[in-house]
């Protein structure tokens, strides 16, 4: 594997998530391949999980990590091809890749979408730029359209969890008070169609997320008929693709709760965390024996060393 930017750099996704569950199951025993070899990662977002499960998978095959916050604490980043830097931006995206790039054997990257210019946001420039100019292989950490280290740890997670070959797996919108990005609902629904599981999305009118991602998945509005029969319900806001960065809806009816899971096949509850609880989730959901928001976060270490492990054997 050269990057890993989003599905398409994945040959194999059974193969690799049974890498991850290897890793799951002896997280050090590749603990030399990553010697004399460093990663780099660079958060221009906030983080939690990202940041130290992606640092820990480092730290698992041996590798020497270095993490740094350009938002705050690097300069301002210019990402526009020609223009005069007069302004408040004091580093052009092309030199600070190639500077990291030449401390670094591998770099992760998390960047968000202004969520202002859809077509801008799409192209997911800055990702781009740092695999056209950093000269070394680049892990999405999150782009402004996908978060596919997330989804290899969410499909890790339902294969370790389900309990029929081929669950029904929703992934529904859920109410939030801010625009947020599209990019892990893009992601999943992506991941999604590389399975053969029975894949439903369900989301108010108005949140369709784009045709790129959500492939030959059925588009339902209403959460009651969605919620029918799932293994699973995956719960995340995104703000309108269509009315591009907009809040068109709060509709608390699209909260996860009680009520919905009993319509469910004694489905489990999912979410990417960070999660607002008794606005995406209730508590007794998200507290529940149904919820296994912990074990999906705990093999968001396991999916990254599975992609590090890759990229590693690409390099040596
Ligand atoms: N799920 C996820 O990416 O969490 P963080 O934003 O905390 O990294």
């Amino acid at each position: 594997m050269k990057n890993f930017i989003n599905i398409h750099d994945v040959d194999d996704v059974d193969a690799l998530v049974r890498e991850a569950m290897q890793c799951k199951q002896n997280p050090r025993a590749d603990h030399t391949l990553g010697k004399n070899k460093t990663l780099g990662l660079i958060f221009m977002n906030p983080s939690l999980r990202t940041r130290l499960s992606t640092q820990k998978a480092g730290l698992n095959l041996g590798m020497d990590v270095m993490v740094m916050n350009f938002s705050g604490e690097g300069w301002a980043l210019e990402t526009e091809e020609g223009v005069i830097m007069n302004g408040d931006k004091a580093e052009h995206i092309k030199e600070a890749a190639a500077v990291v790039g030449a401390y670094c054997d591998i770099i992760g990257l998390r960047s968000f979408p202004s969520l202002k210019d859809r077509e801008l946001d799409y192209k997911d420039h800055v990702i781009n730029e740092f695999v056209k100019y950093a000269g070394v292989p680049i892990i999405s950490l999150e782009s402004a359209t996908v978060h596919p280290c997330q989804s290899l740890a969410d499909v890790l997670t339902i294969e370790e969890t389900k309990q029929v070959e081929r669950p029904k797996v929703v992934l529904t919108w859920a109410p939030h008070l801010r625009a947020l990005p599209q990019s892990v609902g893009n992601s999943f629904a992506e991941w999604m169609n590389r399975t053969d599981y029975d894949f439903v999305i369900a989301n108010p009118k108005g949140y369709d997320l784009s045709k790129e991602f959500t492939g030959k998945a059925s588009i339902i509005h209403d959460p009651d008929e969605a919620y029918k029969g799932a293994d699973f319900i995956y719960a995340k806001n995104w703000s309108s693709y269509e009315d591009y960065g907009k809040v068109l809806s709060t509709d608390e009816n699209w909260m996860v709760d009680e009520r919905k899971m009993e319509l469910t096949n004694h489905g489990k509850f999912m979410h990417c965390l960070p999660v607002r609880r008794n606005v995406v989730v209730s508590d007794g959901v998200i507290d529940s024996d149904s919820s296994i928001v912990i074990q999906e976060a705990a093999n968001r270490e396991f999916a990254a060393q599975a992609v590090l492990k890759q990229i590693l054997l690409g390099i040596e």
